[in-house]
């Protein structure tokens, strides 16, 4: 596949009549690609992907899945066209075991049996244990899990906010590394991180957001060498909205 998976036109969405968070953002995910969305807390980056999975009503812009618009459709239309969502917290059911996570996803599948098992087999550390309560899990297992709730659906597109946040620099490096490596079985992903530093390793393209706004955007390379990303992003540290 070539092209845009994914385009937003100047969208505007918030969650106040008038008061919108997001003020003209636009950005492409290429097919296939690992497109990265950072910038400093408050930025507008969750309410970025939010509106894009139906979630927070967009007052202006466009959002195409391929030629397709899908501009504020229901999220559950979302997900039907191939569009899955992971919130960054709350993105499992604890109580339930890893198998029952998957099925409840994949309960109007019909194949379910076949996707679930299929599911599993991509990732290892939870087919090793089915039966694993989801609240047993590590932080970057749960993370997988998630993601791996996500996958069952045979997504096309990957909207993932913050799945590294809270875990050990080892755990985050290997969910990030993950989310890398779906991108070989031609899931486009858009991905929230606030860690730059390994996001600008393994992204191809990078947006930054301030105050609702694209601020700089280009490929994850170049912006590695860009000596303003470089002071205000890459001091290993969150930056406080101005
Ligand atoms: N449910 C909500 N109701 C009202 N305002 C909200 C809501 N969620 C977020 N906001 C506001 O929208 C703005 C952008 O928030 P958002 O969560 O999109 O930022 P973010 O870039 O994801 O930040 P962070 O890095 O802290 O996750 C903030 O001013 C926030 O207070
Ligand atoms: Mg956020």
């Amino acid at each position: 596949m070539s092209g845009p998976a994914l385009t937003v036109t100047g969208l505007e969405a918030g969650y106040v009549r008038d008061l919108p968070v997001l003020r003209g953002v636009s950005l492409r995910l290429e097919s296939g690609s690992l497109t990265a969305i950072i910038g400093p807390n408050g930025a507008g980056k969750s309410t970025l992907i939010k509106a894009v999975a139906g979630l927070v009503p967009v007052t202006a812009g466009r959002v195409l899945l391929g030629e397709r618009d899908i501009t504020g459709l229901r999220p559950d239309l979302m997900q039907g066209l191939g569009i899955a969502y992971v919130p960054q917290t709350d993105n499992v059911f604890r109580s339930l075991t890893i198998r029952e996570n998957l099925a409840l996803v994949l309960r109007r599948a019909p194949d379910r049996a076949r996707r679930l098992a299929q599911t599993l087999a991509m990732f290892p550390p939870l087919a090793e244990r089915p039966g694993l309560r989801a609240g047993a899990l590590s932080g970057g297992q749960r993370q997988m899990l998630a993601m791996a709730m996500a996958l069952a659906i045979g997504p096309s597109v990957m909207l993932l906010d913050e799945p590294s946040a809270g875990l050990s620099p080892k755990a985050a490096a290997e969910v990030l590394e993950l989310a890398r490596g779906l991108t070989g079985r031609g899931v486009s992903i858009l991905l929230v991180e606030q860690n730059v530093r390994e996001t600008l390793r393994l992204a191809d393209h990078c947006y930054i957001l301030a105050e609702g706004r694209n601020q700089i955007d280009g490929p994850a390379e170049r912006l590695r060498g860009d000596p303003v990303v470089a002071e205000i992003y890459l001091g290993g540290r969150r930056v406080a909205a101005p």
